[in-house]
């Protein structure tokens, strides 16, 4: 459940399966994105997980972060036991925010891709 991005064109995965060899783009070894979980500075990137009953929501972050052409959330993720179990992809103007329906709701997470400032849980 890695997430790779190029540094050269910005090129960003997310893995279904992993089996480990290297990912190239543009002639070079794409980076692991490393997972974030303290907010510096004025935005906020950490996702905010609230439950109720079988429904999750996911608001990206503290702070509402902004959904520009040039700054936006890419993914949501949510996670149970460290396996990704949904995840949402998202575009400039919509709102950093998901919703997922999950028969148990024991060990969640979420994690969440900025195309700016990488990968983040909580
Ligand atoms: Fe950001």
């Amino acid at each position: 459940m890695n997430v790779f991005k190029c540094e050269v064109c910005g090129n960003t995965i997310s893995f279904v399966d992993n089996k480990g060899p290297k990912i190239v783009c543009c002639d070079k070894e794409m980076e692991e994105l490393p997972i974030k979980t303290e907010d510096e500075g004025q935005e906020k990137h950490v996702p905010v997980l609230s439950v109720e009953g079988n429904k999750v929501n996911v608001k990206v972050g503290s702070v509402e972060h902004p959904m520009e052409d040039e700054h936006y959330i890419q993914l949501i993720q949510l996670v149970q036991n460290d396996k990704v179990i949904f995840e949402k992809r998202l575009s400039p103007g919509e709102k950093p925010e998901a919703e997922f329906l999950v028969e148990n709701t024991e060990n969640l997470k979420a994690r969440e891709v900025c195309n700016v400032h990488g990968y983040w849980s909580n």
